[in-house]
């Protein structure tokens, strides 16, 4: 074998390779637009201190067993549910509901047990601070 058909068998491996990676990463790509299926809508900006007393309240309660800020564990990535909602009073008591009744079926299988005792204040300035995860890099 010539080193230039060497050189060429060379060239077409890495090709198929570096193909192959690449359709790969479009998959991850569109599995994870799938995954947070983003609604459109105009956001609000929350307020700083709003947002700091409600990493505080989530600090304090049970949330991080099941979510953490930037990966998906038992529940979605905080980050992920900045991603799909927009901020603005529907969604901000809509998902506080969420949180008090418990909820299943908006990430996959997997199901959020209810919080009763939280008031739907406090649960609102979670969301709030969840919600603010959107604009973080
Ligand atoms: C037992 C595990 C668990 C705990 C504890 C938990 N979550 Fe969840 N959470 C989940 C799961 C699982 C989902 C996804 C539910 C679904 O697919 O509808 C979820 C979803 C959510 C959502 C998005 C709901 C939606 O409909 O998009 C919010 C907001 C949320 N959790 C906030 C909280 C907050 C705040 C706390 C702490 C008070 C908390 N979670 C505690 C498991 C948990």
């Amino acid at each position: 074998m010539g080193k230039s058909s060497r050189l060429f068998i060379c060239c077409f491996v890495f090709a198929i390779f570096w193909l192959a990676c690449d359709t790969q990463e479009k998959k991850e790509v569109h599995k994870k637009a799938d995954y947070i299926r983003k609604i459109d809508g105009p956001s609000d900006s929350i307020p700083i201190e709003v947002a700091r007393r409600g990493e505080v309240l989530i600090a304090y309660s049970d949330c991080y067993e099941c979510h953490t800020k930037e990966n998906r564990a038992k529940g979605p990535a905080f980050k992920d549910i900045a991603k799909r909602y927009p901020v603005n009073n529907g969604y901000i008591s809509l998902l506080a509901q969420r949180v008090i009744l418990g909820g299943s079926g908006a990430w996959g299988k997997s199901v959020m047990l209810p919080h009763p005792k939280i008031p739907q204040e406090e649960a609102e300035t979670m969301v709030k601070f969840i919600l603010s995860l959107k604009d973080s890099p």
